[in-house]
C-alpha cells in the first residue's frame, strides 16, 4: 500500500496557554506541527516541558513576529517550500491583550499592535497558504493510516466579540463593534488605532481584532465551497489563569480565575481549551463549515460542543464583505 505524506498542521502561538496545549492532542493524533512564534527559543523551552524528546523532534519551529506583515510574507514563502501538498490545516490562535494601554502600541507597519497582530498577520497568513491549502493532497497519513482529509482554517474566537452573548455585551470599555470602518477606510495609520475611527480604548481594540477574526471565518466559508476547505472558529471556554491576561492588574488576575471558576462557572484549564482547539480543527464529525463552535459560557461536567449563534456584527453580508476587502488593502494584497 502506498503511504501518504504525513498531514500537517500549522499553529501560532505555542510558548503558553491554549496554544502550547494545543501540541499534545495534534501530535498524539499523527500530525506533525508547524509552531509559528516570535521567539523560537522561547517556544522550543516551552514545548520541551511539556512533551518528550520524540514528540519535540516532530514539531517544526518557524520564527514569525505576527505583528510584522513583511515577517509573515517571508515566513509564509518558507512554509510554502517546505510544506506544499502535506498542509492541511492553519490554526490561528496567537494573540496580545494589553487594556492598560494609554496609548496604542504600533506595529512595523504602523498599525494599532492588537489588530496588527491578532487580525492582520494571521488574515496575511491565511490568505498566502490558502491555495496551498486548497490544493494540497487529498490523502494523508496520520498514525500509519491512510485518510481522507479536507483542509482547515480554525480561528479562535471568544464570547467578548459574540453580542448574542451576555459576555459580548460587557460595556466595560465598550463591546466590539467595527462600527462604519472609518478607521480601516482612512489607512488605519496614526492618529487612528481603532476599525471604527474613533478614540483608543485599548481593551476594546482587543474584542474588534477578534471581532475581525470571526468575521474572516465567515467570509472565508462563503468564498471558499466546504468541499475544498472547511473554515471555522471557536469559543474555547474562559482561560482565565492563561497569560493573555499578563497585562491586567494584579488584581483581577487573583481575582478572574475564582469569579469564573465559582461564579460564572465559565472556567477551562489550559489543557482542556487545547483539547477543544484540537478537535475543532481535525475532528471528522465537525465537519460544518462557516460554524462557530462553543461549549457555552457555563460549563458543564460533559458538556457537548454547539453550533453558536453569532451577532449581526459578524455574519451581516455588507459589513463582513467591507472588512474583508479593507483588510485585503491594508495587509498590501488589494
Ligand atoms: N484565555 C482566554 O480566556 C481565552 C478565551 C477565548 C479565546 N481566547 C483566545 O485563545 C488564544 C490563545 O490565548 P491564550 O489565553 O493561550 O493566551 P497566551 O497564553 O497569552 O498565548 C498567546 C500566544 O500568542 C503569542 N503571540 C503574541 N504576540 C505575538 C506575535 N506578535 N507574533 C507571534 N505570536 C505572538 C504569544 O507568544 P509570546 O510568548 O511571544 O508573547 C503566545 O504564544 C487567543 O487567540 C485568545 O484570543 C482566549
Amino acid at each position: 500500500m502506498e503511504k501518504f505524506k504525513q498531514g500537517v498542521v500549522l499553529i501560532t502561538g505555542t510558548t503558553s496557554g491554549v496554544g502550547l496545549n494545543t501540541l499534545k492532542p495534534l501530535l498524539s493524533s499523527g500530525w506533525k506541527v508547524v509552531a509559528i512564534n516570535r521567539s523560537n527559543k522561547r517556544a522550543i523551552d516551552a514545548a520541551s516541558m511539556f512533551l518528550g524528546k520524540d514528540d519535540l523532534n516532530k514539531i517544526n519551529f518557524i520564527e514569525i513576529d505576527l505583528s510584522d506583515l513583511n515577517q509573515v510574507r517571508k515566513g509564509a514563502q518558507e512554509i510554502s517550500i517546505k510544506f506544499k501538498g502535506a498542509l492541511k490545516i492553519l490554526i490561528c490562535n496567537a494573540a496580545v491583550y494589553k487594556p492598560r494601554l494609554r496609548r496604542p502600541d504600533r506595529s512595523v507597519q504602523g498599525f494599532e499592535n492588537s489588530m496588527a497582530v491578532n487580525h492582520f498577520g494571521h488574515f496575511l497568513l491565511i490568505n498566502l497558504l490558502i491555495n496551498d491549502l486548497v490544493n494540497s493532497d487529498k490523502e494523508i497519513n496520520l498514525n500509519g493510516k491512510n485518510i481522507l482529509f479536507t483542509p482547515r482554517v480554525t480561528i479562535l474566537g471568544t464570547v467578548t466579540a459574540n453580542y448574542l452573548e451576555l459576555g459580548g455585551k460587557i460595556p466595560i470599555p465598550a463591546p466590539a463593534d467595527l462600527g462604519d470602518l472609518a478607521g480601516f477606510e482612512k489607512g488605519f495609520l496614526s492618529p487612528i488605532s481603532m476599525a471604527n475611527g474613533k478614540k483608543f480604548k485599548p481593551g476594546k481594540a482587543y474584542k474588534d481584532s477578534k471581532l475581525c477574526n470571526m468575521i474572516t471565518v465567515q467570509e472565508l466559508a462563503k468564498r471558499y465551497s466546504s468541499e475544498k476547505i472547511i473554515c471555522n472558529s471557536l469559543y474555547p471556554g474562559c482561560v482565565a489563569n492563561s497569560k493573555l491576561f499578563r497585562n491586567t492588574p494584579w488584581i483581577f488576575r487573583l481575582l478572574f480565575p475564582l469569579f469564573q471558576k465559582y461564579i460564572t462557572k465559565g472556567y477551562v484549564t489550559e489543557k482542556l481549551a487545547g483539547q477543544r482547539v484540537a478537535s475543532v480543527a481535525t475532528d471528522s464529525d465537525l465537519f460544518q463549515s462557516g460554524v462557530h463552535w462553543s461549549w457555552g459560557n457555563r460549563q458543564k461536567l460533559v458538556g457537548n460542543v454547539f453550533s453558536q449563534k453569532l451577532s449581526k456584527r459578524i455574519i451581516d453580508p455588507e459589513l463582513s464583505k467591507k472588512t474583508w476587502d479593507l483588510s485585503m488593502k491594508l495587509v498590501g494584497l488589494k
